[in-house]
């Protein structure tokens, strides 16, 4: 193994980490989230703006942590997508630019493998195993039968779980990103509003934009009718159908591959309906579930830094000309 130095920019962080034979010697995390907060939701152009301002400073804090220079790092890694367009260009060109200059290799990293991975930060993975990859961009479910071996037999047909999570929230008056206050809210509340259940089409396929629209419509008929709105139970009623969305095709598919472990990634899996409903549904079935730590739900460059050590071993190092793709597909992570 080597000294990794791997960037992230996909989203709203900037992050740089580096680790040495596998061990994390520095994580540094730039979050916009304060900037978008004003717009209940990423702004792309914003993004890629403070990506460029905030790069260099998490290099030279992600060096001075971990006590090293740039020319003690072994290979320079880089979330290729998918993502945004402008703030992948902005952590690829950084991590081109230090490839180029100290002729070291470039690792092309897909950003949910990321995610995947970070659960490598807290348990072995034992194959095959079922990935319920739950974030603000995605929600899919992936097989893995070794390791960067990726077959994705679900995923949403229209929103990602956690941009649900986000309109939900506007509606009801909640900050961005709306995931943690829904959750919160959804604690103190009880399933009182009727929502219609998503069945999506294919038998591990999941769809979103139906309960989306299904609480916006409630919320503002109710509004137009003088009536109020009881968050809490707002926020129990679609958490329920939402997560249990979730929960009931992971197990399906859990079920039906044989895994012997289930792990969760991505921002949704800090949700704290999902980890409790995923503990107690997989008990006594002999199948393992990994959760990550909170830091590691968040987007980082830790997670992107323990694929690259893989890559780094397997020396898949890509050319110079290497450009980013927003649609890069986790089963094709080794076109680039
Ligand atoms: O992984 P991530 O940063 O997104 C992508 O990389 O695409 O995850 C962000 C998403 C947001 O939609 C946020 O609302 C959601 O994760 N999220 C949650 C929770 N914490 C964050 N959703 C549900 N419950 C939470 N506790």
């Amino acid at each position: 193994m080597a000294k990794i130095l791997a960037i992230e920019s996909s989203c709203d962080e900037t992050a740089v980490a580096i680790t040495d034979e596998g061990r994390l010697l520095s994580n540094v995390v730039a979050t916009q989230i304060s900037v978008h907060e004003k717009f209940g939701g990423v702004m792309p152009e914003i993004a890629s703006r403070l990506h460029c301002e905030n790069i260099t400073v998490c290099l030279t804090e992600a060096l001075n942590e971990a006590n090293l220079k740039l020319e003690d790092i072994d290979a320079f890694a880089v979330t290729r997508g998918p993502g945004l367009i402008g703030c992948l260009h902005v952590g690829l060109q950084a991590a081109k630019t230090l490839a180029m200059l100290y002729q070291k290799p470039l690792i092309p990293v897909h950003h949910l493998a990321g995610h995947i991975y970070a659960n490598e930060y807290v348990g072995e993975f034992h194959f095959p195993l079922l990935c319920v990859v739950v974030s603000g961009g995605n929600t899919e479910l992936v097989i893995m039968r070794d390791h960067m071996d990726f077959e994705i037999v679900g995923e949403t047909k229209d929103d990602a779980v956690g941009e649900c999570y986000d309109k939900v929230a506007r509606v009801l008056g909640l900050p961005y990103p709306g995931g943690l206050p829904i959750d919160q809210h959804a604690k103190l509340g009880e399933h009182t509003y009727h929502l219609p259940v998503p069945t999506g089409e294919g038998k591990y396929d999941f769809s979103y934009s139906g309960l989306k629209t299904a609480v916006i419509n409630l919320v503002n008929s109710l509004k137009m009718k003088g009536e109020a709105v009881n968050v809490d139970n707002m926020a129990r009623s679609f958490q329920d159908v939402a997560i249990s969305m979730v929960v009931n095709k992971s197990l399906a598919a859990a079920k039906d591959f044989n895994v012997k472990q289930v792990i969760l990634a991505g921002g949704v899996s800090a949700n704290s309906y999902l980890r409790a409903q995923m503990k107690e549904k997989l008990e006594g079935t002999g199948i393992e579930l990994i959760i990550p730590p909170l830091w590691c739900t968040t987007d980082n460059a830790a997670m992107i830094a323990k694929v690259a050590e893989r890559l780094y071993e397997k020396k898949v190092f890509a050319p110079l000309t290497l450009g980013v793709d927003p649609n890069w597909k986790i089963d094709h992570w080794q076109e680039f």
